[in-house]
């Protein structure tokens, strides 16, 4: 195991913290109890490239959280102020941007791009190599399987700034699973334990309770009740 190298005065560290080799952490980061952190991770990494405007900002101070019992797997970075609750994980890889909240028990899988100005609730999975762009709404006890893309930009203005563009993330509801390699477009909600089927392009809403498939997705049916959360 090793010693991290602090980049600040401000940085706490709680009780039975671990951290492998070459460990960075940036000023403002509190770590809680028994957090394990591998090889290769920055934490509260501050070179944000431009601090989006149109966001909600919390109160400050902003700070850059991890709860308890939170293990970061090798080569993470989780920018500044990010909070990631109790007994969740980030897997190897991940880039988590600033203001991304992540809840308790939940994780983000290998490789996995945050890219910022997101909630992500509690006991939710979102699996390996996601996408999830800036600007969304992840409840809790949802799962996204790998290689799921979620979209925010509703017209592409690259190098066109006389082209407007909103950007709008997704909002998936509590419970909902989304299958392997599924697209959505911008602004689309998945409703409370929806499901959407492996390979779906989303381009809009798909109702609490249904199974929608296919390019573009559409409804085909119902969550058989025997699948609904008990919770
Ligand atoms: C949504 C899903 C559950 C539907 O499965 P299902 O209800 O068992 O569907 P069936 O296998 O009975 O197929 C019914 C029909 O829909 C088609 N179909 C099934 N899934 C489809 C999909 N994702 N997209 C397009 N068509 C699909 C089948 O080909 C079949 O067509 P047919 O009647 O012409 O033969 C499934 O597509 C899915 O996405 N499973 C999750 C996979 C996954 O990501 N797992 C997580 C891994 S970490």
């Amino acid at each position: 195991m090793g010693e991290p190298t602090l980049l600040g005065d401000d940085i706490r560290i709680g009780k039975g913290v671990t951290f492998g080799q070459n460990v960075i952490i940036y000023d403002g980061v509190e770590i809680g109890d028994n957090v394990t952190i591998e090889h290769n991770c920055i934490i509260g990494y501050d070179r944000i490239t431009h601090l989006r405007k149109d966001f909600d900002f919390p109160p400050k101070p902003w700070t850059t959280r991890l709860g308890n019992n939170v293990l970061v797997r090798p080569n993470a970075i989780i920018y500044k102020h990010c909070k990631i609750g109790d007994h969740s994980q980030i897997c190897s890889g991940v880039v988590m941007r600033e203001f991304t909240e992540l809840g308790h028990h939940s994780y983000l899988g290998n490789g996995t791009c945050v890219e910022g100005y997101t909630r992500i609730g509690n006991h939710t999975g979102v699996h390996t190599q996601v996408h999830v762009t800036a600007k969304v709404i992840i409840e809790d006890k949802v799962f996204i399987a790998p290689l799921t893309v979620i979209s925010n930009g509703f017209t592409i203005n690259w190098q066109r700034p006389h082209v407007p563009s909103e950007e709008i993330g997704a909002r998936i509801r509590r419970g909902a699973r989304i299958a392997i390699g599924v697209k959505t477009l911008p602004g689309v909600e998945i409703g409370q334990e929806a499901v959407v089927g492996a390979g779906a392009l989303v381009t809009k809403d798909v109702p609490p309770f249904k199974i929608a498939i296919g390019v573009p997705a559409r409804v085909v049916g119902d969550v058989p009740e025997s699948e609904r959360l008990r919770d």
